[in-house]
């Protein structure tokens, strides 16, 4: 198994990591546009390796596409992060560009992968991605629901003081800080439903504030996350390359699934060796599916300057 992750900045970096730690593949390329980035990043991961006792072998190159080639699964996290203030939206313009042009070179070497796309803003990313690949749809996938599922999981523990472990919550919609939907009404404690044990004000409290989880954190690092990025998109990694067919938030092509088509949204899906198997139905009450509609329009209109 052979897996790349391009980007070795923070959630690259991170991921690659996560993976290596994992023993997700016996190789895994790391590619950098800046000269020696990679390299650098990926010998101090081996580094790691007499300490935590991993077999993966890890290599950086820069900007080295042969390098990649038949890789099964490709991680793209290259392009800006945002700043505090900034949204995921406003970086559109310059990593339009950049995830354009790694998708072309990383097809060049490995023309049937199934490729992760975490490059903000995602859902407008992995669209592009979806359009410009040619692959059949099953095999792309954007990072942002196992991300904002387990922020949502992070919030709905310290409210309910429980373990994350024993709580089931699920994101869907667009990954960006308005059009995420967090579905409260269907997240469980050990099955039962969590809106027994909060009052609406707190239901309110944790969904805006996974909603806005990003935000918060890019205020307090000074740059967007990457420890929970890096490792939800190991996490899908994981369930590929393992066939374990977990069931994840992600981005995917719809068609015609939640009432919408030729737009990429998170929904849960199915994750095995063949990339998405199923889109998972949730039965979303009335003023569900209309938030999840108003979304949808939100991230059209984002897909529309591709188009511009
Ligand atoms: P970073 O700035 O630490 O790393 C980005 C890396 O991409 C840099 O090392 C840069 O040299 C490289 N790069 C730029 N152009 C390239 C090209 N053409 N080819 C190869 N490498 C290139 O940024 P960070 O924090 O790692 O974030 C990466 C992206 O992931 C950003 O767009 C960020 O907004 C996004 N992100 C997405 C999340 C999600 O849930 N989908 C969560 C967190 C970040």
């Amino acid at each position: 198994m052979k897996i790349t992750v391009v980007g070795a900045g923070a959630v690259g970096a991170t991921c690659a990591d996560n993976i290596a730690r994992k023993e997700l593949a016996e190789e895994l390329i790391v590619l950098d546009i800046k000269e020696g980035f990679a390299e650098g990043k990926a010998i101090d991961i081996m580094q790691t390796s007499g300490l935590l006792g991993f077999d993966t072998k890890v290599k950086g190159v820069t900007n080295d596409y042969a390098a990649t080639a038949d890789s099964e699964v490709v991680v793209i996290t290259s392009g800006l992060p945002r700043k505090p203030g900034m949204t995921r939206e406003e970086l559109i313009g310059t990593n339009a560009g950049i995830v354009k042009s790694v998708t072309e070179n990383i097809l060049k070497y490995s023309p049937n992968t199934i490729i992760i796309v975490v490059s903000n803003p995602m859902d407008t990313m992995n669209y592009l991605t979806l359009k410009t690949s040619g692959l059949p749809k099953e095999r792309i996938l954007g990072m942002g629901g196992a991300l904002d599922s387990s922020r949502f999981k992070y919030y709905l523990s310290q409210e309910l003081g429980c373990s994350q472990a024993d709580l089931n919550a699920v994101v869907i919609g667009g990954h960006g800080d308005t059009t995420m939907i967090p579905l409260i009404k269907h997240a469980t404690w050990n099955s039962i439903p969590v809106t027994n044990f909060l009052t609406e004000e707190q239901q309110e409290k944790v969904v805006s504030a996974t909603m806005v989880g990003g935000a918060t954190l890019t205020k307090l690092i000074g740059t967007s996350a990457w420890y929970a990025p890096g490792a939800g998109t190991a996490s899908m990694v994981e369930s590929i390359v393992r066939d374990e067919k977990k069931l994840i938030s992600c981005g995917v092509a719809l068609d015609g699934e939640y009432g919408q088509k030729d737009i990429s949204l998170v929904v849960p899906v199915v994750l095995g060796k063949n990339g998405w198997e199923k889109i998972v139905n949730f039965n979303l009450s009335e003023q569900e599916q209309a938030a999840f509609n108003k979304s949808a329009d939100a991230v059209r209109n984002m897909n529309q300057v591709l188009r511009d």
